[in-house]
């Protein structure tokens, strides 16, 4: 029996940080041996926010040494990199014939990211009117609309069973499962299959940010990097947001303070964890300890990942083989897919 196929990506919009690493690219490690893999960066996504030319192609060579560094390996994965399979622009237009512009105005990233792009303080439903609005300086592309569109296609050209995200994603998942059923239905095929996330039994993690906030985000600015050097991680850490501490016991924890239990969890043993919830509902924790332990905890994890990124990352001979071999591979389904889809679509030769 074939192996099911496992696809994700990420957009190379800058460093990795904690919320890609255990919400995305720790569980590619975990699963690349033993589903048939393929990992991309996703640098037309990035477009859709980030236009320096320069900046793009350094985001894009960053994020594949970041994936060998975390332990992405290109015998047991195929490592792409999205622009390198032409397929998917193209797939990406026909599939748009079948999606509503509603249902992509109405996506919940959709409409944070326009917020940000229009200037918009206030959570007021009314984008809409200021998205159609009459000045010219205010806009928000075509791109930032079909970005679940172009997703979907990312995975439907691949036919993945299995798409490994965080759990900001999901949305955009359960959009792509939409699209593969009415593409399926309209034209009385079955073609796609239905994707859906994985996380090893568990629920799908939202990182948390240090600033208090519930997201660990690049345009947060709360992040922690894989490529933080020690110093700089522990600061952020030290500087973490607390609250004046427990004043009776068992008394309901903080959001900026669950942050923090959240991120021991992802990165600290279990006892440890224990000892630190026990000490909070006993009124003795001191959160100084508690930043020490955790930033203690990541650095072993993100320091190891650290050295091997600085070594690779200006490989560029091993990088540029890396992604020549991977689009090929990825081409190919591909390739494959997008003649079916061009077929059932009237899309035919004459000859
Ligand atoms: P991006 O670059 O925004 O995020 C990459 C991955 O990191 C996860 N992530 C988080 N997980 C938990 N907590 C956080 N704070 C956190 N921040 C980021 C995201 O859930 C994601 O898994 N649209 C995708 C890129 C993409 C893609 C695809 C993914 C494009 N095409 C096809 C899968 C399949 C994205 O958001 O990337």
């Amino acid at each position: 029996m074939s192996k099911e196929i496992v696809l994700s990506g990420i957009r190379a919009t800058g460093n990795l940080h904690l919320g890609n690493y255990f919400g995305a690219l720790s569980k590619f490690v975990r699963m690349q041996g033993d589903y048939d893999s393929m990992f991309f960066i996703a640098d037309l996504h990035a477009l859709t926010t980030a236009t320096d030319p320069d900046l793009l192609h350094a985001n894009v060579k960053n994020i594949i040494a970041e994936y060998l560094a975390a332990g992405l390996d290109p015998e047991k994965a195929t490592i792409f990199v999205q622009s390198d399979v032409p397929e998917i622009s193209e797939m990406y237009l026909l599939l748009n014939m079948h999606v509503g512009i509603g249902e992509l105005m109405r996506t919940a990233s959709f409409k944070d990211k326009a917020r940000k792009q229009l200037g918009i303080k206030s959570e007021g439903d009314d984008i809409e009117k200021e998205i159609i609005g009459n000045d010219s300086n205010k806009r928000v592309s075509a791109g930032l609309l079909t970005y679940p569109t172009l997703m979907a296609v990312d995975i439907l050209i691949q036919k993945a069973n299995k798409v490994p995200v965080g759990k900001d994603q999901e949305q955009h998942l359960e959009l792509t499962r939409r699209f593969a059923r009415r593409f399926n239905s309209f034209y009385g095929v079955d073609l796609f299959p239905e994707p859906t996330n994985f996380d090893f039994g568990g629920a799908p993690v939202k990182v948390p940010g240090l600033d208090g906030s519930g997201k660990m985000g690049k345009s947060e600015g709360n992040c922690i990097y894989l490529i933080d050097d020690e110093k700089t991680l522990r600061k952020k850490v030290m500087r973490a947001v607390t609250d004046e501490g427990p004043k009776t016991p068992n008394q309901p924890v903080s959001q900026p303070v669950e942050n923090l239990f959240t991120l021991l969890q992802l990165t600290s043993a279990p006892e440890i964890v224990q000892q630190y919830r026990d000490a909070y509902a006993d009124c003795s924790i001191r959160y100084g300890d508690l930043k020490k332990q955790l930033a203690e905890d990541i650095l072993k994890i993100t320091l190891p990942i650290r050295e091997r990124i600085l070594d690779l990352r200006n490989d560029d001979a091993t990088i540029a083989r890396i992604v020549k071999q991977g689009a090929e591979k990825a081409r190919e389904r591909a390739a494959k897919t997008l003649a079916e889809v061009r077929h059932i679509m009237g899309i035919r030769p004459f000859a």
